[in-house]
């Protein structure tokens, strides 16, 4: 199987890109998805980007692999993957449905912040986010009391679609409490009542958002959702849901709008 690896990431306020890596054969192609290579790729990538050496991937991936930042493809050796960035804090999820990775590295250098999503697909901030992230509970769900894949996919695409559907808001699962950090901006504030319904989009006659990339791991109520946010200036997204009992408690997003700050 070939691997793909899709990066968007935050730094500092500005907001960057998503790069992708790709190219792993695994096995052959009939067998099923093979975890011990996900959690090998996923580590190689790691301690690849911790000391900025592409080779430490090299190892593990395929000669051919693809690379791609805020959803265009380039070239790794000049991407943010060729940078030694110390990772504070990194999580990542495995889907063996989808044969792929999605992993969350929080690097809390002042003078180099970065967050970054990874999507490692294998087939055919600031200190200050540092803190609330850890905040989190991210531990997994226990077996009996996991959501199916499709009601946690579902409820990613149900807040993607905000956007450009007017029942979308009604078909999120909203959970409480319920934390939603933004670039710089974070809403929960630790409180039983914090709500993600915070700032969303009133305006539901918005471009649809597209070209949407599924990580779903159900150990641990996740969906990461790579994908084109249209009407803003066509920023490279990830969206990261966290569902709990059918209920949505976390939110991660990192809109990668070109080095431009996003705004309308
Ligand atoms: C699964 O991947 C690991 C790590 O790459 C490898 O050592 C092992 O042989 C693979 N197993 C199968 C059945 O392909
Ligand atoms: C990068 O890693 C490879 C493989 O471990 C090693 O041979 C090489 O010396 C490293 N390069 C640097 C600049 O550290
Ligand atoms: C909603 O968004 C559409 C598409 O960008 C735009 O044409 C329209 O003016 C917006 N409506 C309001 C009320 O802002």
């Amino acid at each position: 199987m070939a691997s793909i690896i899709n990066i968007p990431l935050v730094m500092g306020l500005l907001s960057v890109a998503p790069h992708a890596v790709c190219g792993h054969p695994l096995a052959s192609l009939a067998t099923s998805c093979n975890r011990s290579a996900l959690v090998e790729a996923a580590d190689a990538y790691i301690a690849a980007q911790t000391v900025g050496n592409i080779s430490l991937l090299d190892q593990v991936v395929a000669r051919d692999w693809q690379y791609k930042e805020n959803n265009k493809n380039r070239d790794a050796r000049g991407g943010v993957l060729s940078k030694s960035l110390g990772t504070d804090h990194r999580r990542t999820n495995f889907d063996v449905v989808a044969c792929a990775t999605y992993s969350e590295v929080i690097v809390s250098d002042p003078a180099n912040p970065y967050v970054i999503g990874t999507q490692i697909r294998h087939d055919p901030t600031d200190g200050l986010k540092l803190e609330y992230v850890l905040q989190e509970n991210w531990d997994p769900i226990p077996e009996g009391k996991r959501d199916s894949r499709d009601v946690i996919k579902a409820a990613g695409d149900a807040h993607l679609d905000m956007w450009s559907n007017a029942a979308a808001a009604d078909a999120v699962p909203w959970g409480m409490p319920c934390a939603r950090p933004e670039e710089s901006a974070y809403t929960g504030k630790g409180r039983p009542d914090d709500s993600c319904k915070t700032g969303i989009p009133s305006n539901h006659s918005q471009a649809p958002n597209t070209w949407r990339r599924y990580v779903i791991d159900e150990s641990m109520g996740l969906v990461s959702i790579f994908c084109v946010w249209n009407h803003m200036i066509m920023a490279a997204d990830s969206h990261e849901s966290r569902l709990e009992g059918g209920q949505l408690r976390y939110i991660h997003t990192m809109p990668g709008c070109g080095g431009q700050r996003c705004s309308l």
